[in-house]
């Protein structure tokens, strides 16, 4: 019900005449500096409209005349950043890996970039930190099935390993001792336990002894008599407690038995030679470079 303007008795200030079972609406204005801000508040509105993307359309949208866009802004400084790496490129394209190791600017560029390169390409096979799973290697450590010199890493990441896409690749091939006869079961048992003995773990002495004759005859070309490996030939050292697929009785049965063949792609004819160079040099310093 309206009635005519009246003050309230407690406050003193007007009522707007509003009345709801006996409570009255005080009538408080909005203060001015409260109203002047919000009245500037659309006049900006309506100018950022005009001046800026603001509108959805149906398949665009309202563009703004100063033509501002993030996407532009972002393409720009892709482009900036490309260049501001491609001198650095270049250099590493002209330089050798040794030559990059021995320039400290360059390698600190060529570790960011074989970083990232890195966690793209070969983290899901070697782990983000590199650590390595069964049958892919740490490459951490110092111990090296193809060898740990820079130069030597580069190759082995250029042309890969036991892949057929590249002449080049690194290549050998043990023999699958049991699954191809060319071992007796005795022979296998016993050639076992020498492994076992010569990593340092714990054996059956007399077996092992007997297992020595065989290692020497059918291990020995690879692995070497000492069982301490060769690059040449990617044929792990078998009497250090580092195991590419696990060192373990079983796990060295069955190497013998079906032998092993990890393969790793060439990675020079999917990424640029100035990549391969910076994941060489990255992986060199991981730690176990020589
Ligand atoms: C598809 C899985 C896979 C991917 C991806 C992969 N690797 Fe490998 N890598 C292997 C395997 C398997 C071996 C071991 C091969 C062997 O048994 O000799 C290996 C071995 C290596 C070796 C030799 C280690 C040694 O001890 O001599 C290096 C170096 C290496 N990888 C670097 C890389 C780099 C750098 C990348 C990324 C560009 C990469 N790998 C991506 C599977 C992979
Ligand atoms: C023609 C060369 C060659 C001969 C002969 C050979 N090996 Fe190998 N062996 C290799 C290569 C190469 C690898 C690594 C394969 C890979 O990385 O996939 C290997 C891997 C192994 C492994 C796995 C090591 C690990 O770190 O997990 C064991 C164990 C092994 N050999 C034992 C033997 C024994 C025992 C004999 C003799 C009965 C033998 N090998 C004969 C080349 C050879």
């Amino acid at each position: 019900m309206a009635t005519s303007p009246e003050k309230d008795p407690f406050s003193g200030i007007e009522t707007t005449g509003h009345e709801w079972d006996g409570i009255k609406e005080l009538n408080n204005p909005l203060p001015r500096w409260w109203l002047w801000i919000l009245y500037a508040c659309v006049v900006w509105a309506v100018g950022y409209w005009i001046a800026m993307p603001a509108w959805p359309l149906i398949s665009s949208y309202t563009k703004g005349v100063l033509g501002h866009s993030q996407r532009v802004i972002i393409a720009e400084s892709i482009e900036q950043a490309k260049q501001a790496q491609a001198q650095w490129l270049t250099r590493i394209e002209a330089a050798s890996v040794a030559d990059i190791r021995a320039d400290p600017e360059l390698l600190d560029f060529a570790l960011a970039g074989g970083r990232s390169a890195f966690a793209v390409n070969c983290s899901q096979c070697h782990g983000r930190g590199a650590a390595g799973f069964k049958g892919y290697p740490n490459l951490n450590d110092d111990a090296w099935l193809w060898g740990g010199t820079v130069e030597q890493i580069y190759f082995t990441i250029k042309h890969g390993i036991r892949t057929q896409d590249d002449p080049d690749a690194r290549w050998s091939q043990m023999p699958a001792f049991g699954k191809d006869g060319l071992l007796e079961r005795e022979q296998i048992g016993a050639v076992v336990e020498y492994t076992l003995a010569i990593s340092g773990q714990e054996h059956d002495a007399d077996r092992a002894a007997q297992g020595q004759a065989v290692f020497v005859e059918q291990c020995a070309a690879c692995h070497l008599e000492s069982g301490t490996g060769n690059i040449e030939l990617g044929a792990p050292n078998l009497t250090d407690a580092i195991w590419l697929y696990g060192g373990d009785r079983q796990a060295l049965t069955d190497a013998v038995v079906n032998a092993r063949f990890g393969v790793m792609p060439a990675w020079g004819l999917k990424l640029d030679d100035a990549t391969v160079k910076q994941l060489a040099v990255y992986v060199h310093a991981l730690g176990g470079g020589q």
